[in-house]
């Protein structure tokens, strides 16, 4: 569910006509609703009310500051896989006791910033990271608190580039070596156990490869606590699906996967974490675009925008499906048009979408990509020389640029020409 509605015949995020936010930033540009962003985080709190449960928002779908400054107001905590990303977290004011940090190749400085500002725990991915880890925390004459990856190699389904629980990938510690791996824990005296996590892979649909890999946690924690390893916490990782098409591949509500969890979890007396990204994030954003020509090819249609593949890689790197509405609504009985929605930037893969039957658009028209919220603008970039595209944040009537457009000049500045070229 979002707040992106036609009204009188024009899209609106919430109560703003998205016109108006064109005319005054230029497209395209990625657009965010509050109250959307909000409703998610509550929907997901909600469904764990009944127990000790933390939200901690996966910031890599969509890390603007304002989001997160949004998220960190609701009490909820955050996954963060950088340095770079806990010095957000620690500026949009969430507590270093809400911060987990994965990732598969925490650096020294990356460390040693988690360890001084105390965040919660770090998700460690290898036996050599958490040698590193206790290492770090000797130095520095503190205890650092840790978290095992589990990898359960289970198949999530999905695209191939997004799944991250089977065997082949390169996240998480098998499972069939996490007894060992504790024990090893057991020995580094700067390393103290809270938890164990996993993260099986994103855009999951079906309940039955969370609820295979959890019942395989769920057997972990027994044995682990049998051999006297204290695990406070079971963090389940992200990875809930959105419905990108109105159709089909319909996730399950929260409240379903709460259901699942307490049926293979709930009689371990773990504190639940959990890393929500896009679930969160995707329908709560769109990305707002102009088309530039129509162009007739040899049977097929083109319609060339100003969205390149620079500022929206999905579609490209994951063969994503993304709605596309135009601004101005469609009347009953429309005519379609069979089009590929494609971009500036001089690759073939640059496309939004491919034989899409949409309303028919003339040059000047401006659309919306729905369900960019996630992974759009944090995977954006500036190739051709492309203007880094702003974002918008929406709140009721109000609406502000929360990232201003990062111009050609500036990004041609960050080059300097050596005096002896
Ligand atoms: N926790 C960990 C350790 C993760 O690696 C991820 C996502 C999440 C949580 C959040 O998962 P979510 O709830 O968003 O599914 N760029 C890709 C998705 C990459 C996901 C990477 N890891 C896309 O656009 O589809």
């Amino acid at each position: 569910m979002h707040y992106f509605d036609y009204k009188n015949g024009e899209l609106y995020a919430e109560n703003v006509n998205l016109k108006q936010i064109a005319a005054q930033v230029g497209t395209p540009f990625y657009c965010y609703s509050a109250a959307t962003f909000r409703r998610h985080i509550k929907m997901f709190q909600q469904s764990f009310a009944d127990r000790d449960a933390l939200i901690c928002y996966a910031m890599k779908a969509n890390s603007n500051q304002a989001i997160l400054t949004l998220i960190a107001k609701l009490g909820a905590g955050v996954d963060v896989v950088s340095g770079g990303e806990m010095l957000r977290a620690v500026k949009a004011g969430f507590a270093p006791d809400k911060i987990v940090y994965s990732g598969v190749a925490k650096t020294h400085a990356e460390i040693e910033y988690g360890l001084k500002i105390g965040i919660h725990c770090f998700n460690a991915e290898s036996e050599p990271e958490l040698e590193r880890i206790n290492q770090i925390a000797a130095k520095m004459g503190v205890i650092a608190p840790v978290s095992v990856r589990v990898n359960p190699d289970v198949d999530a389904g999905g695209h191939e580039k997004i799944m991250t629980g089977k065997a082949e990938n390169k996240f998480g510690i098998p499972w069939k070596k996490i007894d060992g791996v504790y024990e090893l824990i057991a020995g580094l005296k700067n390393l103290q156990v809270v938890g164990i996590d996993l993260h099986i892979g994103s855009q999951i649909t079906d309940l039955k490869p969370f609820a295979e890999a959890f019942e395989r946690v769920g057997s972990l924690v027994k044995g682990l606590r049998k051999a006297g390893h204290k695990i406070a916490h079971v963090d389940f990782g992200g990875g809930l699906g959105v419905p990108y098409k109105n159709d089909n591949d319909i996730p399950p509500h929260p409240d379903e996967y709460a259901a699942m969890i307490n049926k293979v979890a709930g009689d371990l007396g773990v504190k639940y974490i959990f890393e929500p990204g896009r679930m969160i994030a995707a329908n709560a954003g769109i990305l707002v675009g102009k088309v530039e020509y129509v162009k007739h090819g040899d049977g097929r249609d083109f319609l060339i925008s100003d969205v390149g593949m620079n500022d929206l890689i999905r579609p490209t790197l994951y063969d994503a499906y993304h709605d596309i509405l135009p601004l101005i609504e469609p009347q009953d009985g429309f005519e379609t048009q069979l089009v590929d929605v494609v971009g500036p930037v001089c690759e073939t893969g640059d496309y939004t979408a491919k034989g899409r039957d949409l309303p028919v658009f003339e040059a000047g028209d401006l659309f919306a990509i729905m369900s960019a919220g996630a992974y759009g603008a944090v995977q954006a970039g500036t190739y051709n020389t492309r203007a880094l595209i702003p974002e918008i944040l929406v709140d009721d009537d109000k609406f502000a640029v929360v990232r201003k457009r990062v111009e050609v000049e500036d990004i041609i500045g960050l080059d300097s020409v050596p005096d002896w070229i």
